[in-house]
């Protein structure tokens, strides 16, 4: 039985990263969504909001073998706490690559026996982040197709983009 985890902030979920843990799924026995902190990063959602968003958007394309977690230590410590042998990453444009593969150099020193693997991300999602989705949001635009809807009303409650000065609005990271 091989383990994957799949750790990121996800603040929140978008369907670029359904499209990863979707496509995972069918390859490992069992997969965990692990919710960290990044420490360079403000998160707008807390941990709680980004699991709920995550168990709900995963309930709907109704994958049994994925569960949501989250950690707060290194997550390949997470990784052999729950037997996982594997951490899965997408990857998407170029800019993401120096810092994903110095991540996963960086745990393959700490823990030799894991292996992080990447999926590149569907075309179509190629340019998505949760940062650009919370920039439109912020900035009154409807991020249609790109997260699923109980996202969408979860960033409208939460910045009240829909009527709210940008002044009211909450600090969203620029990275
Ligand atoms: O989606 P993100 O923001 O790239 O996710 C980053 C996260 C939370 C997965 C990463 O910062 C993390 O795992 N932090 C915990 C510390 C750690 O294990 N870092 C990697 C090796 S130094």
């Amino acid at each position: 039985m091989t383990i994957a985890i799949c750790p990121g902030s996800f603040d929140p979920v978008t369907n670029g990263h359904l499209d990863i843990i979707q496509r995972a799924a069918v390859i490992f026995d069992e997969l965990i969504i692990a919710v960290g902190n990044n420490p360079g990063k403000k998160p707008l959602f807390t941990v709680e909001e980004r699991i709920e968003l995550l168990e709900k958007a995963i309930a709907e394309i109704q994958l049994t073998n994925v569960r949501v977690d989250h950690f707060s230590g290194l997550q390949v410590e997470y990784a052999r706490a729950n037997q996982a042998r594997v951490i899965v990453k997408g990857l998407r444009a170029l800019s993401d690559f120096e810092y994903e593969f110095q991540m996963a150099l960086t745990n393959k020193k700490l823990a030799p026996e894991i292996e992080t693997m990447f999926m590149m991300t569907a075309t179509e999602y190629s340019f998505l982040s949760s940062s650009l989705v919370k920039e439109i949001v912020y900035f009154g635009g409807e991020p249609v197709d790109l997260v699923p809807t109980v996202v969408l009303d979860a960033l409208h409650k939460k910045m009240g983009s829909r009527g709210k000065k940008d002044e009211e609005k909450p600090f969203i990271n620029p990275s």
